[in-house]
């Protein structure tokens, strides 16, 4: 495979499309966010990196709490709309019904089927991000996207993000884990 050089760039291949829910002096606001990943298994955590001048990076700080709302497929204008739109500019509290878990200050969208409640662990200065690592408290899911009681990708019908598009998930490739089990040696 020939390779070109493309600079360097904060690549993914592909991403989640996901909504960080923050309270903003006590109001419900919602961002998308495509920057985010697990970050630890024990204690369960993950994070994201969020641009100092978000609305949303206010209310972290603020509250020291913060959820990640998973929209499926039908909330794609909702979701794109909390990215195009700062809540600097717009009340977004009424863009998704806001429901709280623990915590009482990490707003969560009961239209998301998958709702993950975080305090926040620690925030990283990394320049023009900050990333926002967070310690899982609940997971919050509807029961109608659950299969044996695990959260299932195909009843979540959750948004890929890559190319400035969104992509819903394809067909599944192989089982992980497993599919290795198949390697020769060359
Ligand atoms: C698909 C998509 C992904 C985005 N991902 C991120 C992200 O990971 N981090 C970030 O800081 N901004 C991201 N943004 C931009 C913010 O969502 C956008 O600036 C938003 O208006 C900020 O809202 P707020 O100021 O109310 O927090 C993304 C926008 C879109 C449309």
């Amino acid at each position: 495979m020939e390779k070109i050089t493309l600079g360097p760039m904060p690549y993914m291949c592909v991403m989640p499309t996901l909504l960080v829910g923050a309270n903003v002096k006590g109001k419900p606001n919602y961002m998308t966010a495509a920057w985010a990943t697990v970050a630890c298994m024990a204690p369960p955590m993950i994070c994201v990196a969020i641009n100092k001048v978000r609305n949303t990076a206010k209310g972290i700080d603020e509250n020291k709490t913060f959820s990640l709302n998973v929209p499926s497929e039908n909330q794609v204008v909702e979701t794109d709309h909390c990215g195009l739109v700062s809540g600097v500019q717009e009340d977004k509290s009424g863009v998704f019904r806001s429901f709280y878990g623990i915590l009482k200050t990490a707003p969560m969208a009961e239209e998301c089927p998958v709702n993950i409640e975080c305090r926040l662990f620690k925030s990283v200065e990394c320049g023009s991000h900050l990333l926002y690592i967070g310690e899982v408290v609940e997971i919050h899911a509807a029961r109608s996207c659950l299969t044996d009681g695990k959260p299932d990708i195909e009843k979540i019908n959750p948004i890929v993000y890559a190319q400035m598009t969104y992509f819903g998930v394809g067909n599944q490739v192989e089982e992980a884990f497993s599919a290795g089990k198949k390697y020769t040696k060359k």
